[in-house]
């Protein structure tokens, strides 16, 4: 990445690494929002553990499972800490809208064949996802928020979904190209083609919200624990999948159920 322009990538920071841990202790947050730069494994890792440590919840926004792994999901409910995630899924992005589409076409009757959602941006995110070894994980959890929602998944050489290329005159603009073949009644070819364009950076900021709302009411309520409610509804890798209709009501009912 370091042959790219020093305006449009990171550069390594020439200031002392602060003391997460104390930071944290001296503050006191009820909330970490963990929003590094994608592929961060061992990053996250660390801040999920200095949250552990400094009694501070947690809400991951990126694709490293963290919140939906038994593992993390155990410490923090042994430490009576929330833990919500992971990969938030934006206000309207490329995986809800494929996500909606599946189920249109699951209850209509629509035999899915094929499909594939390509990615396009100009952003450091899209420069970060040029290292393809930082897409592991990001693969999987978009890939796995659009299987869930079929009854039979689709082979795996039947689904594409990722982001596809950095294009710097981009910038923010995320343009999302999804297909769909399938077929109708009697075994009719149809297909679908869907051009999406957002601006990306602020798109899962509302989610967000949403998700903090949330973790604020269960931390204030002794919950502890995985938030199984808004990790459905605002995240594309939770540990347990609904549809995002299903995930919604559960979400209503959760605060329902913690508002005083
Ligand atoms: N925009 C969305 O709607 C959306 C949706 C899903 C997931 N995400 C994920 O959110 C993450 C952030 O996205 P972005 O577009 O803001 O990326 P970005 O690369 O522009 O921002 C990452 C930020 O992390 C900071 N950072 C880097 N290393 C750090 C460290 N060790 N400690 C603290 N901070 C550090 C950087 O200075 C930068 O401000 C990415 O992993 C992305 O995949 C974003």
């Amino acid at each position: 990445m370091n042959t790219y322009d020093e305006n449009i990538r990171f550069k390594e920071s020439s200031e002392k690494p602060v003391d997460v841990v104390k930071i944290l202790k001296e503050t006191k947050p009820d909330i970490l929002i963990n929003y590094l730069p994608v592929g961060s494994q061992k990053a996250t890792e660390y801040y999920a553990k200095s949250c552990l440590e400094a009694g501070v919840s947690l809400i991951n926004a990126i694709p490293v499972f963290i919140c939906s792994e038994d593992k993390f999901i155990k410490k923090f409910e042994e430490k009576g800490l929330v833990c919500v995630g992971d990969d938030i899924k934006a206000q309207l992005g490329a995986t809800i809208v494929h996500r909606y589409l599946i189920n249109l076409f699951e209850k209509r009757g629509i035999k899915l064949n094929k499909t594939y959602q390509l990615n396009t941006g100009g952003n450091t995110d899209f420069l970060n996802m040029l290292e393809r070894k930082r897409l592991d994980s990001k693969k999987i959890s978009k890939t796995s928020a659009v299987q869930s929602q079929l009854k039979k998944p689709l082979n795996e050489m039947n689904i594409h979904i990722g982001p596809s290329d950095f294009v710097p005159w981009q910038k923010d603009n995320k343009v999302c190209f999804i297909r769909m073949e399938g077929e109708l009644f009697g075994g009719v070819p149809m297909n679908l083609d869907l051009r999406l364009s957002v601006e990306d950076s602020p798109n899962s900021a509302g989610v967000m919200i949403d998700a903090i709302r949330c973790t604020k009411l269960a931390v204030d309520n002794n919950l502890k624990g995985y938030l199984k409610e808004i990790s459905a509804f605002g995240f594309k890798h939770p540990k347990i999948q609904y549809t995002d209709d299903k995930a919604f009501q559960l979400v209503k009912q959760f605060i329902a159920e913690n508002e005083t």
